[in-house]
């Protein structure tokens, strides 16, 4: 995934590019890279690393300019060096052009053009579109023909800016498959992946959808298909503020967004709760309720954090509601032809609404004829847009790579969901009422572990330098132990496992010595006999124990190390709380080994690449 972003304007494009770049950092950060028209002629520049390698090169170098684009990558086709940085200038010198997404059909395109006498000098696909659009244009057509002419042909994902030093009052934007946003300011114009570059210009905006094309003048922006259809897109405006964005005075934004989740949570319920009646209701998928409750079988695909959302789902689904649950991982799900059963209702689960593997995964299970229902963050993302039906998180922008407050509020989501059919299948007022109480309750519980946090800080100190983790629970945590293992290992790139813990004894339990920490979640549920003999287990092989434990039980403080507290709450609901301590415990870890929790090595914050 990376992050694009272009002006047209009055004002200096120079530093409104550098800003929305930073805005989008987290988007993919390899190297990055600005062009603007000036004189006409255009001025690029490019670094490898972090923008701000790029923004020490202006220093030296300044560009400036009324209209320009920027970029900053996330590697998928060639090394992330200079070379390969965005924007790429065609053969011709005429354009310069920045992309997020994959030309699959590339090669054929570069080999064509080579044999008509083209040069190319990187490694990119992305050379390959604008070598493409080039043709076209060295024919006569206006730029915006060509961008059309040219994408008509692609195979694959974009989301693509285009400039021309032979038009300087034009700047051409399409997508496919990789979000496009278009902010209209007063007299001027930005366009970005996501809203995070736009917000401090206005808060007006318009999404792309896909195959279209928006043709931005200085005085107005004309949107078409790229069959030349115009259309006439809604302006909408941004909901939330620039300070969401921020770090708000945290240290990095995996802590903001940890700290975060009493918030979050509560918006993730916010207007969804029928105290009175013990239920739910989600004006997302009111209207396909009925699928939902006579669906034969219900299946949830995802990928990462957000697959272990959905395994919470299937338990809790299968429990309250009685349906059969089936859950994928959706990099499977797409190729193994599966077998979807008439009235089947899938769910897609994912914070960016851009993951390729989910999107895909989606569109395969509605080939097979499947509803589709998303649990998205990113409002106006493509998967949000493409889905049938669905219920946004109300998270706000999650920066951290390493998701945590939209686990949270995916899962509470799943739990709203399970509510409202299990409150029109087989539970009564009383039981729901409870169940809304709990529910209610969970952001002060939440925020009851947080205040606890500098527990969890002490016990970092003490296993920062461990190269291996064993993460156990059974039950609603085990995909627990699945996300705490996850968060650990991509931040702290210490190894880790998650496991049920009855699993253990079948392989496992051969590397447990003092030098491998095990992490039990073992609250007070119908799991906890059992638990607490694998404790047993771990201790006879001298194997340090941490434990995640409900308020009170001082039986798994006698066995354990370490012993973090979370309220008791319904079974159901525990990875809600016993998720924060481990979303904690890694982040002080991977602190106190130097890592980047935000930005950790290898990863984006979006994987819209297969
Ligand atoms: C989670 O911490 C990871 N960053 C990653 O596993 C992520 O959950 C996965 O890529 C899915 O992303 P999505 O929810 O945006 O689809």
């Amino acid at each position: 995934m990376c992050g694009i972003v272009g002006y047209i304007g009055n004002r200096d494009a120079t530093p409104i590019l550098l800003e929305g770049l930073k805005k989008l950092e987290y988007r993919g950060y390899d190297s990055s890279g600005i062009a603007i028209l000036s004189n006409g002629s255009i001025a690029v520049e490019k670094e490898p690393g972090k923008i701000q390698k790029l923004e020490q090169a202006l220093e030296k170098n300044s560009l400036s300019g009324t209209v320009g684009i920027a970029h900053t990558r996330w590697a998928t086709h060639g090394s992330p060096n200079r070379e390969n940085a965005h924007p790429h200038t065609d053969y011709h010198q005429r354009l310069a052009m920045i992309h997020n997404g994959i030309i699959e059909n590339y090669q054929a395109i570069k080999t064509r053009l080579e044999a008509n006498g083209y040069k190319f000098h990187t490694e990119t696909d992305t050379e390959a579109l604008v070598n493409l659009i080039s043709e076209f244009y060295q024919n006569g057509t206006s730029l915006e023909e060509a961008v059309r002419s040219a994408l008509s042909q692609v195979e694959g994902t974009f989301g693509i800016i285009v400039i021309s030093k032979d038009d300087p009052d034009t700047m051409v934007a399409a997508r496919r498959g990789s979000p496009l946003v278009v902010g209209m300011g007063e007299g001027e114009f930005v366009v970005a992946s996501d809203v995070a570059a736009i917000i401090s210009h206005t808060k007006n905006v318009t999404y792309l959808d896909d195959n279209e094309v928006a043709v931005i003048h200085r005085d107005k922006v004309v949107i078409k298909t790229i069959d030349n259809m115009e259309i006439d897109k809604k302006i909408e405006k941004i909901s939330f503020e620039l300070g969401t964005i921020e770090k708000s005075g945290y240290d990095h934004f995996m802590l903001k967004e940890i700290m975060e989740q009493p918030q979050t949570i509560q918006d993730a319920m916010r207007g969804r709760l029928l105290a009175e009646e013990g239920t739910a209701h989600l004006g997302g998928i009111q209207h396909e309720i009925d699928s939902l409750l006579y669906a034969p079988k219900i299946l949830f695909t995802a990928c990462g954090t957000s697959w272990h959302a959905a395994l919470i789902g299937e338990y809790m689904i299968e429990e309250m509601v009685r349906t059969p649950v089936e859950v994928e991982y959706a990099s499977e799900f797409r190729y193994r032809d599966p077998v979807i059963e008439r009235g089947s209702v899938s769910f897609v689960i994912s914070q960016s609404g851009e993951t390729a593997d989910t999107l895909a995964a989606l569109h395969e299970a509605k080939r097979k004829g499947s509803k589709v229902l998303a649990i998205c963050n990113v409002v106006g993302s493509t998967i949000a847009r493409e889905s049938d039906a669905g219920v946004y998180l109300h998270a706000g922008p999650e920066v951290g790579v390493a998701s945590t407050k939209a686990f949270t509020s995916q899962v509470t989501v799943i739990s709203l969901i399970s509510l409202l059919l299990a409150r029109m299948r087989n539970i009564g007022a009383s039981k729901g009422c409870e169940i809304v109480s709990e529910m209610q309750a969970l952001p002060a519980k939440v925020q009851k572990i947080l205040d606890n946090h500098e527990v969890i800080k002490e016990i970092a100190k003490e296993y920062h330098e461990c190269h291996n983790f064993l993460y156990l629970g059974r039950g609603y945590n085990f995909p627990v132990a699945l996300e705490g293992a996850l968060k650990l290992k991509e931040i702290s790139y210490i190894h880790a496992e998650g496991y049920p813990a009855a699993e253990m004894k079948h392989g496992p339990i051969a590397l447990i010595d003092a030098n491998m920490p095990v992490v039990f979640i073992a609250t007070k549920d119908s799991t906890y006999q059992k638990i607490t003999s694998n404790i047993e287990e771990v201790k006879a092989r001298h194997g340090r124990i941490i434990a995640i434990a409900t308020e009170g039980d001082d039986k798994i403080a006698a066995r354990a190390d370490h012993v973090i507290y979370v309220p008791a709450t319904l079974e159901f609901l525990t990875p809600i709380l016993t998720i924060i301590p481990l979303q904690l415990l890694a982040y002080y870890i991977a602190i106190l080994r130097g890592c980047d929790v935000d930005q950790p090595r290898n990863l984006a914050k979006s994987v819209t690449v297969e």
